[in-house]
């Protein structure tokens, strides 16, 4: 027989209960309304994806300058910074905490909570207001020591770390991850662990460390981890086309952050296009893209002190842009090849002469994907 005592505590005890679900439930019908409402009444955030040796200082400082879509600039990653001399190395980018008015998140790769920590107060202390942790980079020998995406499978290693690091920082944290390494259910699990935390932010790439840059996105596991998410998520993975953008957006009608990398290195006018901003006709596109990859060059010459380091870096450049012009595979040729700065100079200025600027639109990039992915 129960007390009159226990029983009005049992009762308690199940109303308070009955109050946690409902709390529970109250907020996440909450969650869902703001997510849904943020989709319905405000523009589109894109933001330009993180690529190492390409979307440098020199790089996001250019685009800014000539063009517009773009609400954040991700830095390729640090790493590495505890032990070598690379955050010295590269101390003068995170001197920057926006580009033209565009705010810069600096990224960095490592599974030491301790560097991570060391990242975020340096950054704070330098004004920036968020920081992002890769895990998502596919690289093998990033991967195989459970680096980037490699750490995905072990959930319980990732909160271990945020355990560690999010106490101890005073800035926005955000994530970018893939679905998982070897299966994309690794996200689900994962879910679990971001949920518990004050993320910022989570960028999802919808593929698994596995695919590296190949094969399908997966739309369907993408989803389930929206459905699991209680933090903002922004969209990453083959928008090379403002169709691609409108597909994407109808597909995943809760989605309001866009995360672009290889489509906008392809045309830098794509986001300000898929804003619906005012953009040029294709010829006065090709003028302020020859403008563009200029001022990128001239950067690189300065920085280098006129050394051939620069052409390395604008031909990992060209591999991209040449997508935007009606015979790609030609116009790349030619810059490939090219050994000196006056060899370079002549060449660019005869692919901008010969052929024809056809931007995002005709979609060669995507095709060239298609084409070598059935090779
Ligand atoms: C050459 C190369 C370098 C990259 N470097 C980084 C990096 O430093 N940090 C990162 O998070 N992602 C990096 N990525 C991944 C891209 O940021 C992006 O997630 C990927 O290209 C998918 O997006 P997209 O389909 O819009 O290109 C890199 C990708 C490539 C191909």
């Amino acid at each position: 027989m129960l007390s009159d005592n226990t029983l009005v505590a049992n009762e308690r005890n199940s109303c308070l209960s009955i109050k946690r679900v409902c709390n529970a439930f109250e907020n996440t019908v909450a969650f869902a309304m703001q997510k849904y409402c943020n989709v319905m009444t405000s523009h589109p955030k894109i933001y330009l994806a993180p690529f190492q040796g390409i979307t440098t200082y020199t790089y996001r400082e250019v685009y800014t300058k000539h063009f517009g879509g773009v609400d954040k600039l991700f830095t390729p990653f640090f790493t590495g910074i505890h032990k070598t001399k690379s955050l010295e190395k590269r101390a003068y980018e995170l001197n920057f905490t926006h580009h033209n008015k565009v705010d810069v998140v600096p990224q960095i790769l490592s599974k030491d909570a301790d560097e991570i920590i060391h990242f975020a107060n340096y950054c704070n202390n330098k004004g920036i207001k968020e920081i992002n942790w890769n895990l998502g980079c596919p690289y093998p020998r990033v991967a195989n020591k459970k680096r980037g995406s490699g750490m995905l499978p072990y959930p319980e290693m990732v909160k271990e770390i945020l355990e560690k690091i999010m106490p101890e920082i005073n800035i926005n944290f955000s994530i970018k991850c893939r679905l998982g390494y070897f299966s994309e259910d690794e996200i689900l699990e994962l879910m679990d662990v971001f949920n518990s935390y004050d993320i910022s932010e989570l960028t999802i790439h919808a593929r698994i460390g596995k695919q590296l840059y190949a094969g399908e996105v997966k739309k369907d596991a993408f989803k389930k981890a929206v459905e699991k998410s209680r933090i903002n998520i922004v969209y990453n993975g083959d928008i090379f086309t403002v169709t691609d953008f409108n597909k994407f957006k109808n597909e995943f009608e809760t989605i309001n952050r866009w995360m672009i990398g290889r489509g906008l290195l392809v045309d830098p006018f794509l986001p300000a296009k898929i804003k619906n901003e005012q953009v040029p006709e294709l010829s006065e596109q090709k003028e302020i893209a020859y403008k563009f990859i200029t001022d990128i060059y001239l950067g690189y010459r300065k920085k280098t002190n006129n050394g051939l380091q620069a052409i390395g870096v604008l031909k990992e450049l060209w591999g991209f842009l040449a997508f935007s012009f009606n015979d790609p595979q030609k116009a790349f040729n030619g810059i490939k090849k090219t050994i000196s700065l006056e060899k370079y100079e002549e060449v660019v200025a005869s692919v901008f002469h010969e052929f024809d600027w056809v931007g995002s639109e005709a979609g060669l990039f995507g095709i060239h994907l298609q084409k070598d992915l059935t090779k």
